[in-house]
């Protein structure tokens, strides 16, 4: 049995990666060592057998036991230790849930229902680092990886309504805060339905604007408004997040010497952990919508086509729909006024799933074969 040290296992990520290897019963299969920046010594959690007590995560003799590291550390533990891990001669398999390594011309990012074929031919070749995707790209290719397969996609644009949990649970917090403290300026009023709506709305723009609204990790109100904006900078007009739409949909693929060109907007809105993006995707050829259908739906097992009716749209392609499931839906298909090649399409997925914690537990699986 593979000797696997787990990182960061409480914090969000980790906690739900923590449960889906529960759940599908992966700590059998394995001997589990966790590791803790803070609590070294102390006692590891229940697995279903018996660990050994927790090691510290900053030791690297102790990681260096380890033939599979599972990190969900975040990026600056990431940048801290993986370096001098390597250079400490360490040959294990590295799988991390940060962005830090991922771009590294080593790294191959994990999402074996899409690049299954590039995570096997680099095993083949030797490749001991394994990281994870952005979630708005997992997710988009889990949705249309039927598409992509099928050599579809000339190009592809990509709206984005990213929920809060892509900033992480202090952000999740807040947004909830801002909902709360919404509903509280609207007071008594709201529960009369002759009372009158623009006062109600005059006392929440107000509050909107109020310094009292939370905003301390959003920097500006998320609840009842949105934020036109993820991530940093790169002064060319892009966020990093819209970059990495690109970057890292080619790189999954294996096609970084013929990108396929993919941009668009990065939005955050108020929902609390799923992803949606609506999509239009230019094809290389005018295929009819069945033909297109079929391919999106046989392309993994979570996928799920929708109807592009109203009554489907409105039941199974939204947050609360997906929220906490493996399933990602996409729906709203149908060719565009532009021509029978630009197809529109709307997908939803939870962010903590597989846009961050399935994709490592499978990396891990597959290494167990
Ligand atoms: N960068 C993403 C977001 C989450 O802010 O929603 C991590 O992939």
């Amino acid at each position: 049995m593979k000797r696997v040290g787990l990182v960061g296992w409480r914090g969000m990520v980790g906690s739900v990666l923590m449960q889906r290897m529960r759940e599908e019963n992966d700590f059998a299969d394995i001997e589990p060592v966790f590791f803790s920046t803070s609590n070294a010594g102390g006692q590891g959690p229940d697995v279903g057998k018996d660990v050994p007590p927790l090691q510290d995560a900053n030791s690297i003799d102790a990681l260096k036991e380890m033939e599979v590291i599972v990190t969900c550390q975040g990026g600056d533990y990431t940048k801290s230790i993986f370096p001098r891990l390597r250079e400490a001669g360490w040959k294990g398999y590295w799988i991390d849930a940060a962005s830090a390594l991922r771009m590294n011309d080593d790294a191959i990012i994990v999402l074996d229902p899409v690049n299954d074929g590039v995570i096997r031919d680099g095993l083949a070749r030797g490749a001991n680092n394994f990281i994870g995707g952005n979630c708005t790209v997992s997710l988009m290719l889990m949705a249309l990886g039927g598409l992509f397969q099928n050599d579809m996609v000339d190009w592809a644009t990509s709206m984005t309504y990213q929920a809060a949990s892509g900033g992480g649970a202090q952000h999740m917090r807040e947004l909830l805060k801002g909902m709360g403290y919404l509903h509280s300026v609207a007071g008594e009023a709201l529960n009369d339905p002759a009372s009158a709506i623009l006062e109600i709305d005059r006392n929440v723009a107000a509050a909107l604007r109020n310094s009292d609204y939370p905003t301390e990790h959003f920097g500006v109100p998320l609840a009842g408004s949105l934020i036109p904006w993820i991530d940093t900078d790169l002064g060319n007009g892009q966020s990093r997040e819209e970059w990495k739409g690109q970057a890292e949909t080619n790189k999954i693929l294996g096609r970084e010497a013929h990108p396929i060109v993919i941009d668009g907007l990065c939005v955050r809105m108020g929902a609390m952990r799923c992803h949606s993006q609506a999509l239009t995707i230019k094809l290389k050829k005018d295929a009819p919508l069945d033909e297109i259908n079929d391919m999106l739906a046989k392309a993994n097992g979570s996928v799920k086509v929708v109807p592009n009716e109203r009554e489907a749209s409105m039941r199974d392609l939204t947050p609360a729909a997906v929220t906490g499931t493996l399933t990602v839906p996409v729906g709203r298909l149908r060719k565009m006024g532009m021509g029978g090649e630009y197809l529109s399409a709307f997908t939803v997925g939870d962010q903590l799933l597989w846009g961050a914690a399935e994709p490592l537990r499978r990396m891990l699986r597959i290494l167990l074969e």
